[in-house]
């Protein structure tokens, strides 16, 4: 299909402007458009590429949404090897490494470039002429993983520098990584999910780079800072690393902004002081600092031992450690059910503040560890965020301590509690009859982004859960003042707000009122994705898993939870009450229509059949998307003939349409169903 020009030219001007705004947005947290707007533009991009597929090309932003899943990661031999760096825990071995460096150099004081140590992933990324074409992870150094497809999902880095003067070749090394604030909100949606949390940000970060479905890997938030250059080919290199890391900056490569040059030893121990102190603020996790000599052709001379260059040196933070005391080993029970074992600790001052809670994440990580009540443990703030056991002292261990056992009963209702099959998680089966469970769906349901009722916040679900007003999220609607003002901290005031809010939600919309039931693997996308799809929550709960799995984005397993959902009486007589409440939402029929497997097809039905009436029949059809009409037509597409079928069976046979017995008509339903 041949391309006007007017439109190359835009879809140029498009790419280019999405990867600014991408650069803006992800690189230097400076957006300078709504999201909206960006979307917009995408979308606007996303219509010329449908139209004129033969435009896409890798490089487009459109092609950041991963690709067909990999069995295995092919491997990929790096060009330059991808050494690692000797560490420094003391003061010590700093000044002896400026020493060597003043010898080997014979200068009096040697000039460095300075920067955070990241932790994450190392990550090789290779452009040629300036184009995208392989992402490598470090593997043993000198062979890696070819991760090419996941890396192009992360927005931070660019499928295309934009330069007038580009290398034939360049292989920029650095760190995938992933910010706090990303790390803390994708746990809270994988535990809304029910999937596995991750530890600390350098394992999520690290996990979702190897995941052999890139599509995973797009809804990761990760990060990007480059430290290095390998392979430098048609460009004049430049003189120092400091150079060399503006030159990567000018070709919008994303470089840690917090780099320095500085003089000697004093310059170091300076840098170092000045990333401690700002190491907790910082938005990603650094362990250390690093120092390079500046000089490239410096570096040059002073070489490599074995696996580490000579002139580089990383200087890690003392751990954010301490030992305490495992005084109890508590279960809490999450949304979903999950329980999840708690170190209760003396209390203990880490990395600035005092901890009496770790997570033991699960049954598993707790054996690995064999964590015992009792136990001195070593305490570590991971990722500046979670507390956590980072090991046992076992020489301290006193006598008689036993072994964790994870319960087999859920310490809030008693229910059983079931270890999943192929997962480290053990859940309550209690569903709402737990109070841990129905307290997580009830502030689920109530907030900001689901059914949005201000005001209702963890604390008041709780004391209504506990003093055992409301026992559903449809009891809600059944609430007044003179119940509430007899909560603690509520006064009259704040009593009728929370009712207002009550009431303004009963107006909604069916994407907020499907995410707001806290169907596993339910979150806002699919909900949405739903929602357009059948448009009328009827449909929807009617819908079976096949009719389902035909929406967009919707595998095998979340067909199944929200089949399993609609399935439970409990739950479709909850909804049944929140209609009744007046909780409502404007309903269509139109586009699922469109989508269903009988759509545009006209039935008319003569005869008696034998296995349903004719209303049945009729609503079959209907369920299904087709249309059925009371006299044939040349329009019509099928006449379904039963027994005794009357004129219209003739009619049909002389307009041409077609006519399908009973057998062929049920055929025709249950393939299509
Ligand atoms: S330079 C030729 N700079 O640390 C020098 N590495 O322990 C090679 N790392 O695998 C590495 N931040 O993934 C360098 N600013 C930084 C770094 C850094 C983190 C990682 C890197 C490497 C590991 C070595």
């Amino acid at each position: 299909m041949k391309i006007p020009s007017d439109v190359l030219e835009e879809v140029k001007h498009l790419r280019h402007n999405i990867e600014t705004h991408n650069y803006n947005y992800y690189v230097i947290d400076a957006p300078t458009i709504s999201d909206a707007e960006y979307d917009l533009l995408f979308q606007k991009l996303s219509q010329f590429e449908e139209q004129y597929p033969n435009l896409i090309t890798p490089d487009s932003p459109t092609q950041r949404i991963g690709a067909p899943a990999l069995s295995t990661f092919k491997e990929v031999q790096h060009r330059t090897p991808m050494l690692s760096l000797n560490n420094a825990f003391d003061e010590k071995t700093v000044s002896e490494f400026d020493r060597r460096m003043r010898e080997g150099l014979q200068v009096e004081i040697v000039t460095y470039s300075v920067e955070p140590k990241l932790d994450g992933a190392a990550m090789s990324l290779i452009y040629e002429n300036g184009i995208f074409v392989q992402a490598a992870t470090r593997g043993d150094g000198t062979t890696g993983e070819d991760v090419t497809e996941n890396i192009r999902t992360v927005r931070a880095i660019p499928l295309k520098l934009s330069r007038e003067k580009l290398p034939k070749l360049i292989e920029v090394r650095g760190e995938i990584h992933m910010r706090k604030a990303d790390f803390i909100r994708l746990n809270q949606q994988q535990e809304a999910k029910g999937e596995k949390v991750f530890v600390n940000p350098r394992n999520a970060a690290a996990g979702s780079v190897r995941q052999l479905d890139s599509k995973v890997t797009a809804q990761r938030p990760l990060s990007f800072f480059a430290y290095a250059v390998g392979k430098l080919e048609g460009f004049p290199s430049p003189e120092t690393h400091k150079e060399m890391m503006d030159f990567l900056v000018d070709l919008r490569i994303p470089v840690c902004p917090v780099r320095d040059r500085v003089e000697g030893l004093e310059g170091l121990r300076h840098y170092f002081d000045r990333l401690s102190a700002l190491r907790t603020s910082l938005p990603y996790d650094i362990d250390g600092v690093v120092y390079k000599v500046d000089n490239l052709q410096q570096q040059k001379i002073l070489g490599f031992v074995s696996r580490a260059p000579r002139f580089a040196l990383a200087q890690k933070f003392p751990a954010e450690e301490a030992l305490t005391l495992v005084e109890a080993i508590d279960i809490q029970v999450g949304r979903t059910g999950a329980l999840t074992p708690v170190a209760r600790l003396k209390p203990v001052f880490v990395g600035g503040v005092t901890v009496t809670n770790a997570t033991l994440h699960n049954e598993d990580e707790v054996h690995r560890k064999d964590v015992r009540v009792r136990d001195t443990v070593r305490v570590r703030r991971a990722g500046d965020v979670i507390p956590e056991v980072a090991g046992v002292m076992r020489n301290h261990r006193p006598e008689n301590t036993t072994p964790f056992i994870m319960p087999q009963i859920c310490p809030v209702c008693g229910s059983r509690a079931v270890r999943e099959e192929e997962a480290s998680a053990t859940r309550c089966t209690g569903g709402l009859y737990c109070a841990a469970q129905l307290k997580g769906a009830i502030f689920h349901f109530a907030s900001r982004r689901a059914i949005n009722i201000d005001g209702l916040g963890e604390k008041l679900i709780e004391q209504l859960i506990d003093q055992e007003i409301i026992r559903s999220v449809a009891d809600l609607y059944d609430l007044n003042l003179s119940i509430l003002i007899k909560l603690e901290r509520m006064a009259e005031k704040s009593a009728q707000n929370t009712l207002d809010a009550i009431k303004k939600s009963k107006t909604t919309t069916l994407e907020r009122f499907i995410y707001a039931l806290g169907i596993r693997n339910v979150g806002e996308a699919t909900a949405k994705d739903l929602a357009d799809t059948f448009c009328n929550l009827d449909l929807l709960m009617k819908a079976d898993e096949e009719t389902l799995q035909k929406v967009p984005e919707i595998g095998p397993i979340v067909a199944k939870n929200v089949l399993v959902f609609f399935a439970e009486p409990h739950n479709r007589h909850i909804i049944k009450r929140l209609r009744l409440s007046g909780l409502s939402w404007e309903e269509g029929v139109e586009k699922i229509s469109e989508e269903l497997p009988l759509t545009g097809l006209t039935f008319v039905l003569t005869g008696t059949l034998s296995r349903m009436t004719r209303e049945e029949a009729k609503e079959h059809i209907t369920d299904l998307g087709g249309r059925v009409s009371g006299s044939v037509s040349k329009k019509t597409t099928y006449v379904v003939v039963g027994a005794d079928p009357g004129s219209k069976r003739d009619k049909a046979e002389t307009l041409g349409v077609t006519i399908l017995d009973e057998k062929a008509f049920f055929r025709l339903l249950n393939q299509e169903k």
